[in-house]
């Protein structure tokens, strides 16, 4: 495909994803409710929310998720996420880095993460379709702690454009981080992993999973308005964040660490997914919108009212750090429940 028709796209999914993004409800944690502590006895001061992926600590456990760079405007954007990520002290991804290797001026729309983000947490991101060779040089474009290595058959085969043959891929997973000298992070880009996946890849020794679950930023959706065509019940298709998120973790036993992420709103949904075990929540749909329809500042504000709103979590639920929250007893209803047991899971 050639650069422009690759900038085109890019260009599209962000038009689409702002779209989209006032349709989407975003309650992916609508089961799940943490009781309620009344003899909680925090300091709300004294809160710790702090966590780690692997050893990694995570002053705060968020991450703006990958979303773009490659052309001009991505710069800008990228640009204006690494400030935020820096100030708010939390982890950053970029978007896919592939156009980088066909294009040498995009390259700047991705090192300016770094260079703005000297100390900070920054993940690289490619399909699972790229060489060796091409990990190791996006990590070392932007001097990622980790690189993200993206699943998206359902948005592929929704694109005219888009990879049919998927042949190969567990194998390329355990090649590719195998030779790096930073972990890979599996990750989902909205239609979520299942226990038994999950299992495969802990089993090639990935470490860090992020689930990418359904119920937020939908590629099939995007990928139907680009093209104007039907997508009819696919547009549904995937599985739910909470369950994917309880999928996973049940599958892991520990063996890795597990990021929730896709559709995630608030500090409570945040708050849900930790308590259930997740290390660290992703963001990304909502983040752009912000950034686009409000400037920079709200999304500064909008990082504060989710770290508010996490703490306030904890000091209902009596937990003074995350390792209490993620005692605190739960309980899960609806769909979730009912998935779950036919599952097996609870
Ligand atoms: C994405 N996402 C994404 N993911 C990835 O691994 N590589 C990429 O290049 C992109 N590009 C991208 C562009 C845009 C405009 C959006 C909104 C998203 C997916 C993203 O990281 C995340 O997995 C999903 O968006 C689900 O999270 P949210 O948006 O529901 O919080």
């Amino acid at each position: 495909m050639s650069v422009r028709k690759r900038i085109k796209r890019k260009k599209e999914h962000i038009l689409y994803s702002l779209i989209l993004e006032n349709q989407i409800k975003r309650d992916v944690f609508k089961d799940i409710t943490i009781i309620h502590n009344c003899l909680s006895e925090v300091s709300f001061e004294n809160l710790d929310i702090s966590s780690s992926l692997l050893s990694t600590k995570l002053d705060i456990p968020l991450i703006i998720n990958a979303m773009t760079g490659g052309f001009e405007e991505s710069y800008y954007i990228n640009k204006a996420l690494a400030e935020v990520a820096k100030e708010k002290n939390i982890a950053l991804a970029v978007g896919s880095q592939k156009i980088a290797f066909k294009y040498k001026n995009a390259r700047q729309s991705f090192e300016v993460v770094r260079k703005i983000y000297k100390e900070g947490i920054i993940f690289a991101n490619l399909g699972t379709d790229c060489t060796i060779e091409q990990a190791k040089k996006a990590v070392d474009m932007i001097g990622a702690n980790a690189l993200q290595l993206h699943l998206n058959v359902p948005q592929e085969l929704f694109m005219k454009e888009g990879r049919r043959d998927f042949r190969g891929t567990l194998q390329k997973i355990q090649e590719i981080a195998a030779n790096l000298d930073v972990p890979v992070i599996v990750k989902e880009v909205g239609f979520g992993i299942a226990m038994e996946e999950a299992k495969k890849l802990v089993n090639l020794g990935i470490k860090i999973i992020d689930i990418g679950g359904y119920g937020g930023t939908n590629f099939i959706k995007i990928e139907g308005m680009r093209r104007n065509i039907r997508t009819f019940k696919f547009a549904k298709w995937g599985i739910p964040t909470a369950i994917s998120l309880i999928e996973v973790l049940s599958a892991v036993e520990g063996k890795a660490d597990v990021i929730a992420s896709g559709g995630i709103k608030d500090g409570l949904d945040v708050a849900k997914a930790l308590a259930l075990g997740a290390k660290a929540c992703g963001i990304a749909g909502p983040i752009l919108y912000k950034l686009y329809k409000h400037g920079k500042k709200s999304v500064l504000k909008y990082i504060d009212d989710i770290i508010y709103e996490l703490k306030l979590t904890l000091a209902m639920a009596g937990a003074n750090n995350l390792k209490e929250l993620s005692e605190r007893p739960i309980y899960i209803g609806g769909n979730t429940n009912k998935w779950l047991k036919f599952r097996g899971i609870y």
